[in-house]
C-alpha cells in the first residue's frame, strides 16, 4: 500500500507499476540523456536566465548531467541522485550525495542552505513529494527558487500513476498543488519553453516565501 502523502489527493495517484526497491533499480549507472538536445538547450538556456551566478545550487534528483550553463560560475552545485558512479561523473558538481527520496524524505542540509533548487525531468518519481518540496521551502534561502523541469518521457514502471496517466496540463496543475500544500513559496509560475521539433519542456517554479505570514501559495 502506498503511503498517502496528503489527504486531499488519493493514495492511488502515487501507485507505481514497480513498487521494488529504487535503490535496485537505480543500482546500475545510465549514462545517458533523458530528454533531446534542443530540450536540453532550452532548459540550459532557462538556467542561464534564472540562476544568478554566483548563487548556491542544488541540483536534486541528478545524474551525471546538470545542464547549467558551462560559462557560468556558481559559489557552489551540490547534487543529489540515486547512483553514485554517475554523480562522481557529473563534471558540474562540487559535492554530491545519494539518498532514496522515497524512503527518507529529510534531506541532510542545514536551513537555508541554497539559493536555487533544481529538479529536472524527475519529479515524476517522488511518491512523497509534498514533504520533498517542505524539506526544499526549508533549504532555500527566503526568495530562492525551486525549478521544475518536465517533459514527457520516463522509466513507465516507476513513474507515479498521476504521471502515467494524467494530461500535461494536469501534471503541471498537480506540481502547482505540490507546492501549494508544502507551503512556504510564492510566485507560482509555468513557463512552455518546448522547442519546435523535439521533446516538451514545462517549467514550474516558485520562490521560497520572503514572509511567512500567510500570503504564500
Ligand atoms: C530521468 S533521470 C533524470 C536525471 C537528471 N536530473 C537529468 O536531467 O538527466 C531520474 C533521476 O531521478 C532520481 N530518482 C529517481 N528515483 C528516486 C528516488 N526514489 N529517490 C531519489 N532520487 C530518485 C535519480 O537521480 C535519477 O537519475
Amino acid at each position: 500500500m502506498v503511503e498517502r502523502d496528503d489527504p486531499e489527493l488519493p493514495a492511488g495517484m502515487f501507485e507505481r507499476i514497480d513498487e521494488g526497491d529504487d535503490a535496485a533499480f537505480y543500482a546500475e549507472p545510465r549514462f545517458v540523456t533523458h530528454i533531446d538536445a534542443a530540450t536540453i538547450d532550452a532548459l540550459t538556456a532557462f538556467y542561464r536566465e534564472r540562476i544568478p551566478a554566483g548563487e548556491r545550487v542544488l541540483d536534486l534528483m541528478s545524474s551525471w548531467v546538470s545542464h547549467l550553463p558551462e560559462d557560468v560560475t556558481y559559489a557552489s552545485v551540490v547534487g543529489h541522485g540515486m547512483n553514485a558512479p554517475e554523480l562522481a561523473a557529473n563534471p558540474r558538481l562540487d559535492a554530491w550525495h545519494v539518498q532514496n527520496l522515497n524512503a527518507d524524505t529529510a534531506l541532510p542540509w542545514p536551513d537555508g542552505s541554497f539559493d536555487a533548487a533544481l529538479i529536472a525531468v524527475s519529479v515524476q518519481y517522488l511518491t512523497r513529494p509534498i514533504e520533498i518540496f517542505a524539506e526544499l521551502a526549508r533549504l532555500l534561502v527566503p526568495g530562492g527558487q525551486l525549478i521544475i523541469s518536465t517533459s514527457h518521457r520516463c522509466f513507465p514502471t516507476k513513474a507515479v500513476w498521476a504521471f502515467r496517466e494524467l494530461p500535461p496540463a494536469e501534471r503541471v496543475r498537480l506540481i502547482g498543488f505540490y507546492l501549494q500544500r508544502a507551503g512556504g513559496f510564492e510566485a507560482l509560475e509555468f513557463q512552455d519553453r518546448s522547442p519546435t521539433g523535439a521533446d516538451p519542456l514545462w517549467i514550474v517554479s516558485a520562490r521560497r516565501a520572503v514572509e511567512s505570514a500567510g500570503d504564500d501559495l
